[in-house]
């Protein structure tokens, strides 16, 4: 069994900061009992976005994703604690907010009627070795 790291790397996306959810989305870690230990306040170059989706080039939804991630500022952040990786990707809930159950991030704040897949509120990472390099590439690697 691997084991987890105590960090993983969250973005509040365009949209939910747009909705002045920002707040209510912070709660629902605090309350899960996780720290939050950095905090900022981002707008995404065409560059950091690429390099954070790296995984998703060529993909139909890519370049909708790269002008909505670039489309207004983010709040990304790192959370620690016991198990964050997965708790944090379980309290975000499924990628299409439509399939999201109700109780996590995606299912509760997701706009009536949904507009996209693409905005979903809310990235968080999906492994040790996201949780890594995503950290690195926003809070290590002084590319603002
Ligand atoms: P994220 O990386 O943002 O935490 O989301 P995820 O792991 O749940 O989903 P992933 O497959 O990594 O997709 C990254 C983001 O791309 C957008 N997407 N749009 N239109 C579509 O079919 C589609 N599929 C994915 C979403 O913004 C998704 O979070
Ligand atoms: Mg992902």
């Amino acid at each position: 069994m691997m084991m987890d790291v105590d960090k993983t790397f969250v973005m509040i996306k365009p949209d939910a900061v747009r909705r002045n959810l920002i707040g209510k989305i912070i709660t629902r870690f605090e309350e899960a009992g996780f720290k939050l230990i950095n905090l900022k306040l981002i707008t995404l170059s065409r560059e950091l976005a690429s390099k954070h989706y790296a995984e998703h080039k060529g993909k139909p939804f890519y370049n909708d994703l790269l002008a909505f991630i670039t489309s207004g500022p983010s709040i990304a952040m790192l959370l620690q604690g016991e198990d964050v990786i997965k708790k944090v990707r379980k309290i975000v809930g499924a990628t299409n907010p439509e399939e999201a159950q109700s109780g996590t991030i995606r299912g509760d704040f997701k706009e009536i009627p949904l507009k996209s897949v693409t905005e979903n509120l809310i990235h968080a990472s999906d492994s040790e070795s996201s949780a890594k390099r995503e950290i690195y590439l926003f809070f290590e690697n002084n590319l603002e």
